[in-house]
């Protein structure tokens, strides 16, 4: 059954903004983008919103719908009591480019520090040979489409706008475990994950797992092992003790 909903929607851009109440219609089955796209049809033509695919595939429709970072085509309305206010406002981690829109180019910037998957030399494409295992393992990452929501949600780059320099964020991160366990990448990654991408300074508090659309384990299988293996190179006895003595 239809019913009238209450809209507080963030208005405004790179110079500031307020909150803009609506109340606009619902009908069975709806998602917040069907609410956003009504009030762009029917209120408010002007409204800015980033959408593509309406699937839950493209990673475009990220904001934060009551506070809680979300995909807004993927958010039932059912989700709300029918006398719930619905606060709708652009992802806080990000540059408001206008309204529910944000510049997320700092996430490009971060995967292009990464560097790419390195073969052994002499290997041609074709000639890989992989376990079921291992293919497995980093299938579970590749199910990022990118939405940027863990970024947005992790405290260490939400309020703290000077790590951005220092913290490459939980998706980056998870990049650099996907190659570090990949069984055919030459390079040795655990380093600049401590010293360059700022591994140490994620204190697994989870929230990038919980506000994942593609319910990927980021801390437990990518953060964590990942710092096992900062530890295990660093407090290991023995590579402790190679170190003392073979290096200056
Ligand atoms: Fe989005 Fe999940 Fe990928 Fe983060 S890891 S960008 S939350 S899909
Ligand atoms: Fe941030 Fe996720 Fe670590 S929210 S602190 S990257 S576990
Ligand atoms: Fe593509 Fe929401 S519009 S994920």
């Amino acid at each position: 059954m239809a019913y009238q909903a209450s809209f507080r929607v963030w208005r405004g851009d790179a110079e500031g903004g307020d909150l803009r109440d609506y109340t606009v219609e619902v009908n069975d089955g709806e998602v917040v983008l069907d609410i956003i796209h009504r009030l762009q049809a029917t209120q408010v033509p002007d409204l800015a919103v980033r959408w593509n695919c309406k699937a839950g595939k493209c990673g475009s429709c990220s904001a934060e719908v009551n506070g809680r970072p979300r995909l807004l085509c993927m958010t039932r309305m059912s989700t709300f009591a029918e006398d719930e206010v619905v606060t709708v406002t652009p992802m806080r981690t990000f540059p408001v480019v206008r309204d529910l829109v944000t510049d997320v180019s700092f996430n490009y910037a971060k995967a292009r520090e990464v560097p790419a998957f390195a073969p052994p030399p002499g290997v041609a494409p074709g000639e890989y040979r992989m376990r079921q295992v291992d293919v497995e393992r980093s299938q579970e990452f590749r199910k990022c489409i990118e939405c940027f929501l863990c970024q947005d949600t992790c405290h260490v780059l939400r309020d703290h706008e000077d790590n951005k320099q220092r913290f490459a964020g939980p998706r980056h991160l998870m990049r650099i475990a996907e190659l570090e366990m990949h069984p055919l990448d030459s390079a040795d990654r655990v380093p600049a994950a401590q010293d360059e991408h700022g591994l140490g300074y994620c204190n697994i508090t989870k929230c990038c797992t919980e506000v994942c659309p593609e319910h990927i384990g980021i801390t437990d299988n990518a953060l964590i092992p990942l710092k096992e293996r900062v530890a295990d190179r660093r407090y290991d006895p023995i590579v402790w003790l190679g170190n003392k003595l073979f290096r200056r």
